[in-house]
Protein backbone atom coordinates (compact mmCIF):
# COMPACT_ATOMS: atom_id res chain seq x y z
CA UNK A 1 0.00 0.00 0.00
CA UNK A 2 1.02 3.90 -0.84
CA UNK A 3 2.18 6.39 0.65
CA UNK A 4 -0.45 8.37 3.04
CA UNK A 5 -2.04 11.25 1.92
CA UNK A 6 -4.36 11.84 4.49
CA UNK A 7 -5.31 15.34 5.46
CA UNK A 8 -4.94 19.50 3.02
CA UNK A 9 -2.30 20.87 1.99
CA UNK A 10 0.73 18.60 2.66
CA UNK A 11 2.29 16.12 0.51
CA UNK A 12 2.04 16.04 -3.33
CA UNK A 13 2.67 19.35 -4.15
CA UNK A 14 0.35 21.33 -2.06
CA UNK A 15 -2.61 18.64 -2.06
CA UNK A 16 -2.52 17.30 -5.33
CA UNK A 17 -2.78 13.59 -5.47
CA UNK A 18 -4.41 13.78 -2.38
CA UNK A 19 -7.12 11.05 -1.57
CA UNK A 20 -8.63 9.81 1.71
CA UNK A 21 -7.99 6.40 1.05
CA UNK A 22 -4.31 5.87 1.94
CA UNK A 23 -3.77 4.49 -1.75
CA UNK A 24 -1.11 5.77 -3.87
CA UNK A 25 -2.60 6.42 -7.10
CA UNK A 26 0.23 7.31 -9.44
CA UNK A 27 1.70 3.63 -8.44
CA UNK A 28 -1.48 2.43 -10.10
CA UNK A 29 -1.28 3.47 -13.43
CA UNK A 30 -0.32 0.08 -15.43
CA UNK A 31 -2.90 -1.74 -13.48
CA UNK A 32 -6.07 0.98 -14.12
CA UNK A 33 -4.80 0.49 -17.93
CA UNK A 34 -5.04 -3.46 -18.25
CA UNK A 35 -8.40 -3.40 -16.62
CA UNK A 36 -9.47 -0.51 -19.06
CA UNK A 37 -7.99 -2.94 -21.33
CA UNK A 38 -10.14 -6.00 -20.56
CA UNK A 39 -13.21 -3.68 -20.24
CA UNK A 40 -12.96 -2.05 -23.44
CA UNK A 41 -16.68 -4.24 -24.84
CA UNK A 42 -18.39 -2.95 -21.49
CA UNK A 43 -17.27 0.42 -21.50
CA UNK A 44 -18.27 1.19 -25.13
CA UNK A 45 -21.61 -0.11 -24.01
CA UNK A 46 -22.09 2.10 -21.14
CA UNK A 47 -21.15 5.16 -23.36
CA UNK A 48 -23.62 4.23 -26.12
CA UNK A 49 -26.33 3.93 -23.45
CA UNK A 50 -25.06 7.06 -21.47
CA UNK A 51 -24.19 9.40 -24.12
CA UNK A 52 -27.24 8.39 -26.61
CA UNK A 53 -29.80 10.61 -24.18
CA UNK A 54 -27.44 13.59 -24.51
CA UNK A 55 -28.10 17.17 -26.59
CA UNK A 56 -25.77 17.90 -29.29
CA UNK A 57 -22.23 18.82 -28.06
CA UNK A 58 -22.75 17.50 -24.68
CA UNK A 59 -20.52 18.14 -22.16
CA UNK A 60 -19.70 14.93 -20.04
CA UNK A 61 -17.59 14.80 -16.38
CA UNK A 62 -15.55 11.94 -15.62
CA UNK A 63 -14.82 11.88 -12.03
CA UNK A 64 -12.01 9.66 -10.77
CA UNK A 65 -11.56 8.93 -14.29
CA UNK A 66 -8.72 6.58 -13.78
CA UNK A 67 -6.46 5.51 -16.48
CA UNK A 68 -9.49 6.83 -18.87
CA UNK A 69 -10.45 3.79 -20.41
CA UNK A 70 -14.66 5.18 -19.96
CA UNK A 71 -13.98 8.52 -20.88
CA UNK A 72 -12.06 7.20 -24.40
CA UNK A 73 -15.17 5.29 -25.00
CA UNK A 74 -17.12 8.36 -24.03
CA UNK A 75 -14.97 10.35 -26.25
CA UNK A 76 -15.73 8.36 -29.52
CA UNK A 77 -19.36 8.09 -28.88
CA UNK A 78 -19.02 12.21 -28.84
CA UNK A 79 -17.11 11.89 -31.73
CA UNK A 80 -19.45 9.85 -33.70
CA UNK A 81 -22.45 12.33 -33.01
CA UNK A 82 -20.38 15.79 -33.70
CA UNK A 83 -18.17 16.66 -30.96
CA UNK A 84 -18.34 17.54 -27.35
CA UNK A 85 -16.39 18.00 -24.22
CA UNK A 86 -14.82 15.47 -21.78
CA UNK A 87 -14.06 16.92 -18.18
CA UNK A 88 -11.54 14.29 -16.82
CA UNK A 89 -11.64 15.17 -12.75
CA UNK A 90 -9.23 13.02 -10.44
CA UNK A 91 -7.15 13.94 -7.29
CA UNK A 92 -3.77 12.88 -8.75
CA UNK A 93 -2.19 14.82 -11.50
CA UNK A 94 -0.27 11.33 -13.48
CA UNK A 95 -3.68 10.08 -13.81
CA UNK A 96 -5.07 12.72 -15.74
CA UNK A 97 -2.37 12.56 -17.66
CA UNK A 98 -2.90 9.27 -18.75
CA UNK A 99 -6.30 9.56 -18.65
CA UNK A 100 -6.31 12.47 -21.24
CA UNK A 101 -3.46 10.41 -23.17
CA UNK A 102 -5.79 7.39 -23.88
CA UNK A 103 -8.32 9.95 -24.75
CA UNK A 104 -6.34 11.48 -27.41
CA UNK A 105 -5.23 7.81 -28.75
CA UNK A 106 -9.27 6.96 -28.98
CA UNK A 107 -9.65 9.80 -30.92
CA UNK A 108 -6.83 9.58 -33.37
CA UNK A 109 -6.10 12.96 -35.39
CA UNK A 110 -8.82 14.84 -37.50
CA UNK A 111 -11.91 16.10 -37.60
CA UNK A 112 -12.74 13.18 -34.98
CA UNK A 113 -10.12 14.63 -32.35
CA UNK A 114 -11.19 18.16 -33.38
CA UNK A 115 -14.68 17.90 -32.51
CA UNK A 116 -14.18 16.50 -28.95
CA UNK A 117 -12.21 19.22 -26.44
CA UNK A 118 -10.31 17.26 -23.61
CA UNK A 119 -10.01 19.03 -20.61
CA UNK A 120 -8.08 18.39 -17.04
CA UNK A 121 -9.07 19.25 -13.25
CA UNK A 122 -6.99 17.97 -10.56
CA UNK A 123 -9.33 18.39 -7.54
CA UNK A 124 -10.23 16.42 -4.34
CA UNK A 125 -13.85 15.38 -5.38
CA UNK A 126 -14.51 15.35 -1.08
CA UNK A 127 -13.95 19.50 -1.24
CA UNK A 128 -16.23 21.88 -2.60
CA UNK A 129 -13.60 22.92 -4.25
CA UNK A 130 -15.19 20.46 -7.05
CA UNK A 131 -18.05 22.96 -7.89
CA UNK A 132 -15.34 26.18 -7.74
CA UNK A 133 -13.42 24.04 -10.53
CA UNK A 134 -15.91 21.93 -12.54
CA UNK A 135 -18.13 23.05 -14.97
CA UNK A 136 -21.76 21.85 -15.21
CA UNK A 137 -21.89 18.81 -17.14
CA UNK A 138 -25.22 16.82 -18.97
CA UNK A 139 -23.58 13.67 -17.56
CA UNK A 140 -21.48 13.34 -14.64
CA UNK A 141 -19.90 10.19 -14.74
CA UNK A 142 -17.90 8.54 -11.08
CA UNK A 143 -17.16 5.03 -11.74
CA UNK A 144 -15.72 3.24 -8.42
CA UNK A 145 -14.67 6.55 -7.23
CA UNK A 146 -16.71 7.64 -4.74
CA UNK A 147 -16.32 4.66 -2.19
CA UNK A 148 -12.82 6.17 -1.86
CA UNK A 149 -14.64 9.37 -0.59
CA UNK A 150 -14.99 9.70 3.31
CA UNK A 151 -19.01 10.84 3.16
CA UNK A 152 -20.15 8.90 0.36
CA UNK A 153 -23.52 10.06 0.65
CA UNK A 154 -22.44 14.09 0.94
CA UNK A 155 -20.48 12.45 -2.21
CA UNK A 156 -23.46 12.01 -4.65
CA UNK A 157 -24.98 14.87 -3.35
CA UNK A 158 -21.77 17.51 -4.63
CA UNK A 159 -21.94 15.66 -8.19
CA UNK A 160 -25.78 15.93 -8.38
CA UNK A 161 -25.23 19.65 -8.18
CA UNK A 162 -22.52 19.41 -11.10
CA UNK A 163 -24.88 18.22 -13.03
CA UNK A 164 -27.37 20.27 -15.55
CA UNK A 165 -31.43 20.71 -15.23
CA UNK A 166 -32.33 17.35 -17.43
CA UNK A 167 -29.12 15.88 -17.40
CA UNK A 168 -27.75 12.57 -15.54
CA UNK A 169 -25.42 11.69 -13.11
CA UNK A 170 -24.03 8.30 -13.51
CA UNK A 171 -22.26 6.30 -10.47
CA UNK A 172 -20.67 2.65 -11.36
CA UNK A 173 -20.61 0.86 -8.43
CA UNK A 174 -21.15 -2.64 -7.02
CA UNK A 175 -22.02 -5.42 -9.38
CA UNK A 176 -20.41 -8.87 -9.22
CA UNK A 177 -16.80 -9.35 -8.18
CA UNK A 178 -14.55 -10.48 -11.18
CA UNK A 179 -13.79 -14.31 -11.06
CA UNK A 180 -11.37 -16.03 -13.08
CA UNK A 181 -9.90 -18.79 -11.91
CA UNK A 182 -12.05 -22.74 -12.36
CA UNK A 183 -13.34 -23.85 -8.80
CA UNK A 184 -10.76 -26.74 -8.28
CA UNK A 185 -7.22 -25.24 -9.71
CA UNK A 186 -5.54 -28.57 -8.21
CA UNK A 187 -3.59 -27.13 -5.98
CA UNK A 188 -4.40 -26.30 -2.11
CA UNK A 189 -8.41 -26.91 -1.42
CA UNK A 190 -11.19 -26.41 -4.12
CA UNK A 191 -12.94 -22.87 -3.81
CA UNK A 192 -9.74 -20.48 -3.89
CA UNK A 193 -11.76 -18.23 -6.11
CA UNK A 194 -14.26 -17.53 -3.31
CA UNK A 195 -11.57 -16.97 -0.68
CA UNK A 196 -9.78 -14.45 -2.09
CA UNK A 197 -12.78 -12.22 -2.90
CA UNK A 198 -13.56 -13.22 0.63
CA UNK A 199 -10.31 -11.56 1.46
CA UNK A 200 -10.39 -9.04 -1.28
CA UNK A 201 -14.39 -7.68 0.78
CA UNK A 202 -12.32 -7.59 3.72
CA UNK A 203 -9.59 -5.57 2.69
CA UNK A 204 -12.42 -3.20 1.25
CA UNK A 205 -14.18 -3.10 4.79
CA UNK A 206 -10.73 -2.11 6.55
CA UNK A 207 -10.22 0.46 3.62
CA UNK A 208 -13.38 2.44 4.67
CA UNK A 209 -13.08 1.71 8.48
CA UNK A 210 -9.43 3.28 8.54
CA UNK A 211 -10.67 6.05 6.27
CA UNK A 212 -10.25 9.09 8.49
CA UNK A 213 -13.51 10.89 8.90
CA UNK A 214 -15.47 8.08 7.46
CA UNK A 215 -19.34 7.89 7.27
CA UNK A 216 -21.52 4.66 6.77
CA UNK A 217 -23.94 4.81 4.58
CA UNK A 218 -26.24 1.67 5.46
CA UNK A 219 -28.18 1.87 2.09
CA UNK A 220 -27.92 1.26 -1.88
CA UNK A 221 -26.54 4.13 -4.09
CA UNK A 222 -30.02 3.96 -5.56
CA UNK A 223 -31.47 5.38 -2.41
CA UNK A 224 -28.15 7.56 -2.46
CA UNK A 225 -29.27 9.21 -5.69
CA UNK A 226 -32.80 9.93 -4.83
CA UNK A 227 -31.68 11.03 -1.53
CA UNK A 228 -29.59 13.92 -3.54
CA UNK A 229 -32.45 14.95 -4.70
CA UNK A 230 -32.33 13.08 -8.22
CA UNK A 231 -35.32 11.29 -10.01
CA UNK A 232 -36.06 8.57 -12.58
CA UNK A 233 -33.31 6.98 -10.75
CA UNK A 234 -32.75 2.95 -11.74
CA UNK A 235 -29.69 0.83 -13.01
CA UNK A 236 -28.11 -1.42 -15.39
CA UNK A 237 -25.43 -4.10 -15.01
CA UNK A 238 -22.96 -4.90 -17.78
CA UNK A 239 -21.29 -7.59 -18.31
CA UNK A 240 -17.37 -8.17 -19.18
CA UNK A 241 -17.51 -12.01 -20.17
CA UNK A 242 -13.40 -13.33 -21.33
CA UNK A 243 -13.86 -16.87 -21.90
CA UNK A 244 -11.29 -19.31 -21.73
CA UNK A 245 -8.56 -19.93 -23.10
CA UNK A 246 -7.89 -16.40 -22.63
CA UNK A 247 -5.53 -13.98 -24.52
CA UNK A 248 -3.26 -11.84 -23.17
CA UNK A 249 -4.69 -9.36 -21.77
CA UNK A 250 -6.59 -11.11 -19.54
CA UNK A 251 -3.76 -13.19 -18.27
CA UNK A 252 -2.08 -10.16 -17.71
CA UNK A 253 -4.57 -8.72 -15.90
CA UNK A 254 -5.36 -12.05 -13.67
CA UNK A 255 -1.37 -12.31 -12.68
CA UNK A 256 -1.51 -8.66 -11.72
CA UNK A 257 -4.97 -8.92 -9.64
CA UNK A 258 -3.03 -11.82 -7.96
CA UNK A 259 -0.53 -10.11 -7.38
CA UNK A 260 -2.09 -7.42 -5.59
CA UNK A 261 -4.03 -9.59 -3.22
CA UNK A 262 -0.99 -11.52 -2.06
CA UNK A 263 0.91 -8.15 -1.90
CA UNK A 264 -1.98 -6.60 -0.27
CA UNK A 265 -4.27 -9.03 2.17
CA UNK A 266 -1.64 -12.14 2.26
CA UNK A 267 -2.57 -11.61 6.09
CA UNK A 268 -6.00 -12.62 5.65
CA UNK A 269 -5.46 -15.61 3.66
CA UNK A 270 -4.59 -19.42 4.90
CA UNK A 271 -1.30 -20.37 4.92
CA UNK A 272 -2.21 -22.86 2.18
CA UNK A 273 -3.63 -20.50 -0.03
CA UNK A 274 -0.65 -17.86 0.43
CA UNK A 275 1.26 -21.45 -0.54
CA UNK A 276 -1.02 -21.54 -3.62
CA UNK A 277 -0.95 -18.07 -5.00
CA UNK A 278 2.57 -18.05 -4.72
CA UNK A 279 2.66 -21.26 -7.01
CA UNK A 280 0.13 -19.54 -8.88
CA UNK A 281 2.15 -16.24 -9.31
CA UNK A 282 5.70 -18.38 -10.06
CA UNK A 283 6.41 -17.80 -13.70
CA UNK A 284 8.89 -20.76 -13.78
CA UNK A 285 7.12 -23.15 -12.31
CA UNK A 286 4.03 -25.53 -13.86
CA UNK A 287 1.77 -24.01 -11.74
CA UNK A 288 2.14 -20.38 -13.43
CA UNK A 289 -1.66 -18.89 -13.81
CA UNK A 290 -0.93 -16.94 -16.64
CA UNK A 291 0.08 -20.25 -18.79
CA UNK A 292 -2.99 -21.70 -17.81
CA UNK A 293 -6.04 -22.09 -20.45
CA UNK A 294 -8.88 -22.36 -18.12
CA UNK A 295 -8.86 -19.03 -16.47
CA UNK A 296 -11.23 -16.56 -17.76
CA UNK A 297 -12.84 -13.36 -16.55
CA UNK A 298 -15.89 -12.67 -15.69
CA UNK A 299 -17.57 -10.03 -13.97
CA UNK A 300 -20.43 -7.37 -13.80
CA UNK A 301 -20.38 -3.78 -13.11
CA UNK A 302 -23.96 -1.45 -12.31
CA UNK A 303 -24.25 1.58 -13.47
CA UNK A 304 -26.55 3.57 -11.30
CA UNK A 305 -28.45 6.69 -12.95
CA UNK A 306 -30.39 9.66 -11.69
CA UNK A 307 -31.88 12.44 -13.25
CA UNK A 308 -31.62 16.09 -12.34
CA UNK A 309 -35.37 17.54 -12.79
C1 LIG B 1 -10.56 2.64 -8.52
S1 LIG B 1 -9.96 4.00 -9.47
C2 LIG B 1 -11.27 4.09 -10.69
C3 LIG B 1 -10.78 4.61 -12.00
C4 LIG B 1 -11.84 4.60 -13.10
N1 LIG B 1 -12.95 5.50 -12.81
C5 LIG B 1 -12.33 3.19 -13.30
O1 LIG B 1 -13.47 2.88 -12.94
O2 LIG B 1 -11.55 2.37 -13.80
C6 LIG B 1 -10.28 5.41 -8.42
C7 LIG B 1 -9.88 6.74 -9.09
O3 LIG B 1 -10.38 7.80 -8.29
C8 LIG B 1 -9.35 8.73 -8.00
N2 LIG B 1 -9.64 9.28 -6.68
C9 LIG B 1 -9.59 8.65 -5.47
N3 LIG B 1 -9.94 9.50 -4.49
C10 LIG B 1 -10.23 10.69 -5.09
C11 LIG B 1 -10.65 11.96 -4.61
N4 LIG B 1 -10.83 12.18 -3.31
N5 LIG B 1 -10.86 12.95 -5.51
C12 LIG B 1 -10.67 12.75 -6.84
N6 LIG B 1 -10.26 11.57 -7.36
C13 LIG B 1 -10.04 10.56 -6.49
C14 LIG B 1 -8.07 7.91 -8.06
O4 LIG B 1 -6.96 8.74 -8.30
C15 LIG B 1 -8.38 6.96 -9.21
O5 LIG B 1 -8.10 7.55 -10.44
Amino acid sequence: MGAQTHGHGHGHGGGHGHTHDGIDWSTRIGFLRREDAVAEEANAGIADRLVGRLPDQATVVDIGSGAGGQAAAFARVLAARGGGRIVLVDAVPELLDAAAEAVRHALGGGAAAESVTVEQVCVDAASDELLRQTPEADLVWASRVVHHLPDEQGGVRRLARLVRAGGWLALAEGGLTTRYLPWDIGIGAPGLQDRLNAARDEWFAAMRAEMPDAVRMPYGWGVALAEAGLAEVTSFSVLTDHPAPAGPAVREAVVEWLTALSERMDEKLSESDRDTVKALLDPAADTYVGARDDIFLLSASTVYVGRRA
